[in-house]
């Protein structure tokens, strides 16, 4: 499974791929605005310098044409520079002609395993469902991973699942048992993925039992 960083802090991107399990970065709008960025093409090329992996950058465009247009200006930015695109038709329609064109795709905002599938029938690079904001209205998010594992695996479609909107590690082992390629997260919960409780007790233990060691007889 890959992890990628869901923000678009550079501290936190640089400091995550300090760790050495760093796969690629995904940003959204907010995240951007979050971030206070101004000049996006220059914030995405600095991103894109801290990876090798991909980096997922959106487009604000919701027609068509504008979509195409914003899209290639993206992928221009760095060769590591996945589109992100909303799963609207015109939506769908750019991700037909992204995929003719080699330009890869992530598609955002999956809240169903048909909006998935319809994805990776245009020819998505990744799809991106919302488990966390579908857990937050009374779904089972989760559910919606399972299912498309499921779809993708029946057909042979190549299209990878993106795990997103995680809000805890319990998301990152579940999508991980359900077979999702990939699972973004925030700088958070990558954190809370390298604690706990038992490992630092026993390595405080094992230190005291060697510091003991030194002490005169
Ligand atoms: O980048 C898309 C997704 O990860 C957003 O997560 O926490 O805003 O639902 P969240």
């Amino acid at each position: 499974m890959q992890f990628f960083i869901d923000t678009a802090l550079l501290s936190e991107i640089e400091e995550a791929a300090a760790l050495g399990i760093l796969d690629g970065v995904t940003t959204n709008p907010s995240l951007m605005a979050k971030a206070g960025v101004r000049d996006f093409d220059a914030h995405y090329k600095a991103i894109a310098r801290l990876t090798r992996g991909p980096v997922s950058a959106e487009v604000i465009s919701t027609g068509y044409a504008d979509m195409l247009a914003e899209a290639r200006h993206l992928h221009s930015l760095a060769p590591n520079i996945v589109v992100k695109i909303p799963f609207i038709p015109d939506g769908v329609k750019a991700l037909r002609s992204l995929s003719e064109e080699g330009i890869p795709t992530n598609c955002t905002l999956i809240f169903s395993p048909l909006q998935a599938l319809i994805a990776a029938k245009a020819g998505a690079t990744y799809v991106s469902p919302f488990i966390g904001r579908l857990d937050d209205v009374g779904h089972e998010g989760m559910e919606l991973i399972r299912q498309i594992r499921q779809i993708f695996d029946n057909y042979g479609f190549q299209t990878k699942i993106l795990a997103a909107s995680i809000r805890h590690p319990l998301h990152v082992l579940q999508a991980a048992m359900e077979g999702a390629d990939v699972a973004t997260m925030p700088f958070s919960v990558i954190k809370q993925l390298f604690q706990h409780p038992l490992t630092e007790k026993g390595l405080s233990q094992f230190l005291a039992d060697y510091e003991k060691l030194k002490l005169p007889s």
